[in-house]
């Protein structure tokens, strides 16, 4: 088993990464056996379709990387790394060019939503975004992928390469991945709009929950949160048609280790104003330890590029015998 997934490090991590990704990555980690592997890496080769100062970029890194291992992610276990220090990426990215199709990425819901009604002016990394996410994978030859709902699509455009590549080289160089996507927490919305994700690109710090937030910002917050003014029912379903309050049950339960029907049984009948200090009780509990290991470990720069550091030898050593066959698959001098 070989687990692979990876993060932009732009803005803040938010309840939405930690919940639909962070909190499996850690699971995945602490539940791997001899045989298996975990590669967990900051995107900042993806990165770069937003344009950041430099200054500003690698603080991200670090920053990114201190909240990784305040989750929980252990170097010493994972191979936790930046994605621009292992040129391989950038390799394999430009030889699966050849193979991704215009077709296949003009799909990607992704890229329609970032570029927007502008396309022409959306640049060439945006649009080629998903092919550099293939590479990442197919590297390492990673079978399980543990990502939120909305990179689905890219993981199956990850296939789709994989196989062409495969089929068109007449080679089994690459592994075709999974995606692994929790099923309650694949996609978790907006404090503001129950039909929106939880994002870091959202204009309003309100919409989310930052893992940096202090407990006054996490509980003004959730008392801010929009609902609507139904009493919550006595099971799951009766949360049908009601997105915001669907979104808040899911983040209860997902921080609670329950489910949605267990936590309307308990506040069945219930407004949101007895509702909503119990949930900000429970992300205080949860997210306070959280922080204030990133709080101790963000500024302590030579461990944060040690770690990085030795992270990238051991993605480099892992991606070179992928990134050989594949050249030699292609006929390509190396
Ligand atoms: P990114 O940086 O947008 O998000 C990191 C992870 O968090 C998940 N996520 C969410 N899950 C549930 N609800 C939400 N509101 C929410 N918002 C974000 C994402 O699904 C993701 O798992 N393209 C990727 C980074 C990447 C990558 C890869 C991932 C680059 N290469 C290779 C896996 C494998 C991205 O931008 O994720």
């Amino acid at each position: 088993m070989r687990v692979l997934s990876g993060i932009q490090p732009t803005g803040n991590l938010h309840l939405g990464n930690y919940l639909g990704a962070i909190r499996n990555w850690v699971k995945m980690q602490d539940e791997m056996d001899s045989t298996s592997q975990c590669f967990f890496f900051l995107a900042d080769m993806h990165s770069i379709t937003v344009h950041e100062g430099r200054e500003q970029r690698l603080a991200n890194v670090r920053e990114m990387a201190a909240a990784l291992v305040a989750c929980g992610i252990d170097p010493d276990r994972s191979v936790l790394f930046n994605q621009a220090r292992v040129p391989a990426h950038a390799e394999l990215c430009w030889l699966l060019n050849g193979t991704a199709r215009i077709g296949w990425l003009n799909r990607m819901t992704q890229f329609k939503d970032k570029a927007g009604k502008n396309r022409e002016s959306a640049s060439v990394g945006l649009f080629a975004y998903p092919v550099l996410q293939a590479a990442d994978v197919l590297l390492y030859q990673a079978t399980h992928v543990p990502v939120g709902e909305d990179q689905k699509q890219h993981l199956e455009l990850t296939r789709d390469i994989a196989i062409k590549f495969n089929t068109d080289f007449e080679r089994e160089v690459f592994t075709l991945p999974d995606p692994i996507i929790p099923k309650e927490t694949a996609r978790i919305m907006s404090l503001r709009d129950g039909s929106a994700k939880m994002s870091k690109s959202d204009p309003s710090d309100q919409s989310r929950i930052n893992l940096t937030d202090d407990n006054d910002a996490i509980a003004q917050k959730v008392r801010k949160a929009k609902t609507d003014p139904e009493p919550l029912p006595s099971e799951a379903k009766g949360l049908e048609g009601r997105p915001e309050a669907l979104n808040l049950i899911g983040i209860y339960a997902a921080m609670a280790g329950t489910n949605a029907d267990a936590v309307c049984a308990q506040f069945a009948g219930q407004g949101f104003g007895a509702f909503k200090p119990a949930l900000a009780d429970l992300l205080v509990g949860a997210l306070a330890p959280i922080r204030d290991r990133y709080v101790a470990l963000k500024d302590d720069h030579s461990a944060l590029d040690a770690i990085l550091e030795k992270g990238a030898a051991k993605a480099s050593a892992a991606a070179e015998p992928t990134l050989r066959a594949a050249y030699d698959a292609m006929g390509l001098m190396r």
